[in-house]
């Protein structure tokens, strides 16, 4: 039996909102009320999310690039237009990009993993900000950054310094939309076993969950999606009211410790 639902009369946009975090947080999302638009570029998966829904009228798909300005503002005016408002942008689509050294690193593949990372994440931020000031809501703005958004050699140098970019946009849109009573944080999980890290370390599932509880440093925890989903559940409700310009580690401490000296 749950508990009161925590999101009930909001709307939800959700980037990346297919696969992994994404889906999970949709799934959350509507479990808790919210009216929730998937804005993503994989059609299928959308759809079968839907379809898997059993109140699919809550739910909808719309198909949007993230690095594509006009195709976000077109994704904003869908869900105002199809659900009345938007109380909750959750900017949450990313690549991770190749995995190479700094010495061989193709510079176009690091302009797309920042058009994706940061520009995309910036394109949301304006256009659903845009909606939250006209319509006067107290909105919450949830990013998708990462433990690469905090030390370095956690990731490849495209994407970690995407990350590290969007904590510095959440800050500064933070301080600009305080007074419109919007908050804007980010959350920063560790490893967790999607699409997007299997393909980057080609691995399996169990692979990837076996080498992040081998390197992690909460154990006995096998941090899953759904985990995360429900750190953006807390951000996106009324229980996090007056908590802006946060990134919300979920990583079990990961970026809190050191990881070449113990004293104990
Ligand atoms: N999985 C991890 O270990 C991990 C850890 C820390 C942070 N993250 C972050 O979590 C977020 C979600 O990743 P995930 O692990 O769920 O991966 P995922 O691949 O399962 O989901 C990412 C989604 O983003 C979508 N997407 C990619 N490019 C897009 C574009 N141009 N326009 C619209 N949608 C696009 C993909 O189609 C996919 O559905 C990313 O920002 C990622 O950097 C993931």
């Amino acid at each position: 039996m749950m508990n009161k639902p925590r999101l009930e009369g909001k709307v939800a946009l959700i980037t990346g909102g297919a696969s992994g975090i994404g889906e999970a947080a949709a799934r959350l999302f509507l479990e808790h009320g919210a009216c929730v638009v998937i804005v993503d570029i994989q059609d299928d998966l959308a759809h079968q999310l839907i379809a898997s829904c059993t109140d699919s009228g809550k739910i909808c798909y719309c198909r949007c690039d993230v690095r594509d300005e006009k195709q976000v503002e077109a994704a904003v005016s869908h869900t105002v237009t199809k659900y009345g408002s938007i109380d909750i942008l959750f900017s949450n689509a990313g690549i991770m990009g190749p995995m190479t050294t700094i010495l061989d690193m193709n510079l176009d593949d690091f302009d797309n993993t920042m058009a994706i990372n940061v520009r995309g994440v910036a394109a949301t931020i304006k256009h659903a900000a845009r909606a939250m000031v006209a319509a006067k809501t107290h909105g919450s703005i949830i990013c998708t950054a990462s433990v690469a958004a905090s030390i370095g050699g956690a990731g490849p140098h495209a994407y970690t310094t995407s990350k590290h970019a969007m904590i510095g946009l959440m800050k500064t849109a933070c301080n600009e939309l305080g007074a419109h009573g919007i908050r804007v944080n980010c959350i920063s999980p560790f490893g967790v076993a999607t699409p997007l890290s299997c393909a980057a370390y080609n691995l399996e599932a169990g692979e990837v969950e076996a080498n992040c509880c081998a390197t992690g440093n909460l154990k006995g925890v096998v941090l899953k999606a759904k985990h995360v989903a429900e750190a953006a559940l807390f951000l996106a409700s009324d229980e996090s009211v007056y908590v802006s310009g946060q990134n919300l580690g979920v990583d079990g401490g990961f970026t809190v410790v050191s990881h070449s000296y113990s004293v104990n």
